[in-house]
């Protein structure tokens, strides 16, 4: 399967993210729980040296627990902060506040040291497309709408929100670009409906998905569609293809509405909470 990618579109983002996060203290760095190491954008760890880190696993309520709590295991292990949320329903915003604390300790040191007393720490989201940076930070603000004025030496038009006493975060979110690296990240983004689904075909994703689903998620298939999951991933598609009445003209089946059928309740969560990578 070919993923095609457009660098082009990002250099003007990496540009970007290079000059906003020279302000800012704490990168928070949004990934899709269901594809932890796909939705990662390798050069972060370059960008954000120097600054403090918290990981946020977003989307958890679409992710398998089990594998959640093994990724939580796994970024512990690198020295790495991780929680997991569900921006859409603040899951798990209560313990941010702990850990932007506890991420933020050393700056807070250095600081007292320099003499400088209750500075804010000055926060960024950053993630690839879709990982739900816009949703994230419109929740955060739900709670505290306080907007902070612009201020001297702050890019003009950039707005920080309020998050406590201490914290500050930047309305817009850093846009990544994602991976590069290798195929399984690119077709891991186009089943999480990180890229662009138009650029591959959706026959071939939805079978590619299928065969994972089938493999490590035995019996979900089955409880969606009422398909014999024995068959090959074609077979099965076809199977979906009858069940949900996707047929052409003279009976044929229609692969590419059942694909997207598949597809779609992939994203939204009717196949089951389902992660496609393991630490
Ligand atoms: P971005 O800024 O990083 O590009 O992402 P954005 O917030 O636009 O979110 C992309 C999609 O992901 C949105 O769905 C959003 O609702 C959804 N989303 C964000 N966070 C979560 C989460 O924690 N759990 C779940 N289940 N979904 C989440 P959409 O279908 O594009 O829009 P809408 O139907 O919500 O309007």
């Amino acid at each position: 399967m070919q993923v095609q990618w457009y660098p082009g579109h990002m250099t003007k983002a990496k540009r970007m993210m290079l000059d906003e996060i020279k302000l800012i203290d704490l990168v928070i760095e949004l990934l899709d729980a269901r594809a932890p190491l796909s939705s990662r954008n390798p050069d972060i760890d370059e960008m954000s040296k120097g600054k403090a880190r918290l990981v946020l696993l977003n989307k958890s309520d679409l992710a398998d627990p089990d594998r959640n709590n093994a990724w939580l295991q796994y970024f512990r292990e690198h020295g790495i902060t991780a929680l997991t949320v569900d921006s859409r329903n603040r899951e798990g915003f209560g313990r941010i506040g702990k850990s932007v604390e506890e991420v933020c300790r050393d700056k807070k040191e250095r600081d007292q040291k320099r003499g400088i007393m209750n500075r804010p720490v000055r926060a960024m989201v950053v993630g690839i497309p879709n990982v739900g940076k816009s949703t994230f930070i419109n929740s955060m603000c739900r709670k505290s709408s306080a907007r902070v004025g612009n201020k001297p030496g702050v890019t003009k038009g950039k707005q920080w929100i309020r998050l406590d006493k201490t914290t500050e975060l930047l309305d817009t979110p850093g846009i990544l670009w994602p991976r590069f690296e290798d195929e399984t990240t690119g077709i891991n983004l186009a089943y999480i409906g990180s890229i662009n689904d138009e650029i591959i075909d959706e026959t071939e994703l939805a079978t590619g998905l299928i065969s994972y689903i089938a493999g490590s998620y035995a019996g979900a298939l089955y409880d969606r569609y009422g398909v014999d999951e024995s068959l090959d991933a074609v077979g099965i598609l076809g199977g979906i293809a009858n069940k949900r009445g996707c047929l052409k003209k003279g009976g044929e089946c229609d692969y590419s509405k059942a694909a997207n059928i598949v597809l779609d309740d992939f994203r939204s969560g009717k196949l089951g909470r389902i992660t496609l990578e393991e630490p």
